[in-house]
């Protein structure tokens, strides 16, 4: 898997989601993560918690070069980008993200506009890498038609009941890592494959669709504010699926396009 991203980062397998995560559990979420190796900390300005996501980093005592921090701006915000990134940068207590990224997808003009902001702020330093959210290649191919720049990233929602086999191939012909958000609230975890792989492995349904993302080359960020959940959701690199598993949890999606999955 390569998860490599301009300016020399590259996102780990498992990133942890903060979206839900306020105040006192978020900075306590976040240093607990990161004290059990977690490095990518994936948060938004409309998750309105960066000031406690930047209090559990500042708590973690762990050192900014060693971590990839990533924050969304909201597409609603279009035309206050600066100022929404300096506030990001302020409650964040950092002094540049790794990652910045549109959260979602205006009309064309307005995310071309909205886009050359976003390479302003990396021209200036202030985000090391830019990237998109929620995109579809078709509006990633607009994007970079008329803009002439590639995102670093487009962070999805990639698990079984999305599963597009087209988009990652797409996406890595451009250059662009395909990040995946939601692996377990966006999926039927009770899925009759996903519990059956799980038991073959002596694994969890959360372990087997992580997994499934990494037999894909995709990186994921993943909620949790249980320390077991945390910990569990790292433990990923032990095991593999056979390519006959990665494909029976891919149909998942047919199920879902012809109705079949709730
Ligand atoms: N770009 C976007 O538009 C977008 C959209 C949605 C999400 N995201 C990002 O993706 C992240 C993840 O998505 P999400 O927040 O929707 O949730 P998720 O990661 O799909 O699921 C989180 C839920 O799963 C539980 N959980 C986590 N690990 C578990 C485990 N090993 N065993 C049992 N339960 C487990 C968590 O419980 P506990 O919390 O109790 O541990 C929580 O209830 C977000 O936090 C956010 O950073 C991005």
């Amino acid at each position: 898997m390569s998860g490599r991203i301009p300016a020399g980062g590259v996102l780990p397998p498992v990133g942890l989601g903060t979206w839900q995560m306020w105040g006192r559990e978020a900075s306590r979420g976040v240093r607990e993560a990161l004290g059990l190796g977690y490095r990518c900390i994936d948060t938004a300005t409309g998750y309105r918690n960066e000031q406690a996501v930047g209090e559990g980093i500042r708590a973690s005592g762990i050192g900014r070069e060693e971590l990839l921090i990533v924050t969304k701006f909201p597409e609603e915000d279009a035309g206050r980008e600066h100022e929404t990134l300096s506030r990001s940068l302020d409650l964040l207590g950092v002094e540049y993200v790794d990652l910045w990224l549109m959260h979602g997808p205006l009309d064309a003009d307005g995310s071309l506009a909205v886009w050359r902001r976003f390479v302003e702020a990396r021209e200036e330093g202030l985000a090391r890498a830019i990237g998109v959210s929620n995109f579809r290649p078709g509006q990633v191919d607009d994007l970079v038609t008329r803009s002439g720049v590639v995102p670093a990233v487009n962070q999805v929602a990639f698990g079984p009941r999305h599963f597009d086999p087209a988009l990652a191939p797409h996406h890595a012909a451009l250059g662009i890592v395909v990040q995946g958000h939601s692996p377990f609230s966006e999926n039927d975890l009770a899925h009759p494959v996903l519990r059956a792989t799980a038991a073959r492995h002596r694994r969890s349904v959360h372990q087997i669709l992580l997994r499934w993302h990494l037999e894909h080359g995709v990186p994921t960020v993943a909620k949790a504010a249980s320390p077991a959940h945390l910990a569990g959701n790292l433990e990923v690199g032990g095991f593999t699926l056979s390519p006959d598993e990665v494909a029976a949890i891919d149909r998942i999606a047919d199920e879902g396009r012809t109705g079949v999955l709730s």
